[in-house]
């Protein structure tokens, strides 16, 4: 978007995701700065108008420092944050120079490097708001970066693909950008050992996210809360060092990355496609158990889960029981968990969940401080 900025042209676009919550977890990268993952992970877009962050970018006459904001404060940029700027710096000198190339998003047709001559002095400046907890192991950066690769991307409008400059963001944040279910594909096996650039080339290109649309019968099926445990704060060990010193401390990540997570893949498929509600879940709660499995495997062990953590689970294993429809659960790399609900089961297991404390009996049955209900959603939401 084109606006005035004492009389100098200046430039923002904006955008609303909402996170994308790991199903069959990603944990490990095959090359760091490329970021693609040991595992072909797949994970669930939530519903944007609920849950979600809103990040503009603005290019700013005003001042040639960068800038970011979560949340109304100022936060250090990291080098993943350098680098997407730094390609997009690069893109736009570009545009000076090949005047002709793709460039359509000024009034003019001009490209963006002739239309202000002295942009590369402009400072960037992302603004970004969460609607729920920031860094506390609920995906707020996989929404957060999905969103500012949307933004430099539409204010650049060249080919660069968006998944790629997502991705390089944040490997989870690159399953945000389309709704329902996302498949995000980790390194070919046979590639596993290999790291020459050529590989490290064709692995970067294919290992793009893509909605998997079998799972689209699931969004009127489904609603999803996710629960809060007040008393974890930020947590203490960050995804990306996490899954670092698993794979290189843990065994049990060698059979999950080479044998045991592409199996759970193939059985989610296989259920989405025969439309098998308990099967779905069933996977989603077994992968997210078997993820857990391996940070206690780490040494010294993640220790994601907590008291508050495991009486979801136990509750829900409870209620499940009895259920004509499974209720699944999941847990990133935090103590909040993810609750998966056929909205069939909604009325009795709400009952359920607020007379849950009375099922623990001898240890004290944490109450949820916050419950963000949502569902399914469809993707990103353009607000230019
Ligand atoms: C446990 O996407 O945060 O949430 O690529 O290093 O930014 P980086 O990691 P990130 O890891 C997410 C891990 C997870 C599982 C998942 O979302 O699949």
């Amino acid at each position: 978007m084109f606006t005035q900025l004492n009389k100098k042209l200046t430039l923002s676009s904006s955008f609303k995701t909402a996170p994308n919550i790991g199903l069959i977890k990603y944990w490990g990268k095959w090359n760091e700065r490329e970021i693609i993952p040991l595992n072909t992970n797949i994970g669930v877009t939530l519903n944007p108008n609920d849950i979600f962050t809103t990040t503009t970018l603005t290019l700013n006459p005003e001042s040639n420092k960068n800038q970011l904001l979560i949340n109304g404060k100022d936060f250090p940029i990291s080098n993943r944050i350098e680098r997407l700027f730094g390609i997009f710096r690069e893109q736009i000198l570009q545009s000076k120079q090949f005047a002709s190339n793709k460039y359509k998003n000024s009034p003019s047709d001009k490209s963006l490097g002739q239309l202000i001559p002295d942009i590369e002095k402009y400072g960037i400046r992302v603004e970004s708001n969460n609607s729920f907890p920031t860094g506390s192991g609920l995906a707020s950066s996989s929404s957060g970066l999905s969103a500012l690769a949307l933004c430099l991307q539409d204010i650049l409008k060249t080919d660069i693909d968006v998944r790629y400059l997502s991705r390089i963001g944040s490997g989870s944040a690159c399953r945000c950008l389309y709704g329902n279910f996302v498949l995000f594909p980790g390194v070919q096996l046979q590639n596993l050992d290999k790291s020459d650039q050529q590989t490290i080339n064709l692995e970067s290109k294919r290992c793009l996210p893509y909605e998997i649309e079998s799972s689209r019968w699931l969004k009127e099926k489904v609603s999803i809360v996710i629960l809060t445990d007040t008393h974890q704060g930020q947590k203490d060990v960050l995804s990306k060092d996490g899954m670092k010193l698993t794979w290189e401390t843990s065994k049990l990540i060698q059979g999950r990355v080479r044998e045991y997570v592409e199996q759970h893949i193939k059985e989610l498929q296989l259920a989405l496609e025969k439309q098998d509600f308990n099967k779905v879940m069933e996977t989603i709660i077994r992968d997210s158990n078997q993820f857990h499995a391996t940070c206690m495997d780490t040494y010294p062990p993640l220790l994601y889960l907590n008291d508050f953590s495991r009486q979801i689970i136990k509750m829900v294993h409870i209620y499940n029981k009895n259920a004509k429809n499974i209720v699944g659960y999941t847990f990133d790399a935090g103590a909040h968990a993810v609750l998966l609900i056929h909205n069939d089961e909604l009325v009795s297991f709400k009952k359920f969940l607020s007379e849950a404390q009375n099922l623990f009996t001898n240890s004290k049955y944490i109450i949820p401080s916050q419950e963000f209900w949502t569902s399914i959603g469809n993707g990103p939401i353009n607000l230019n």
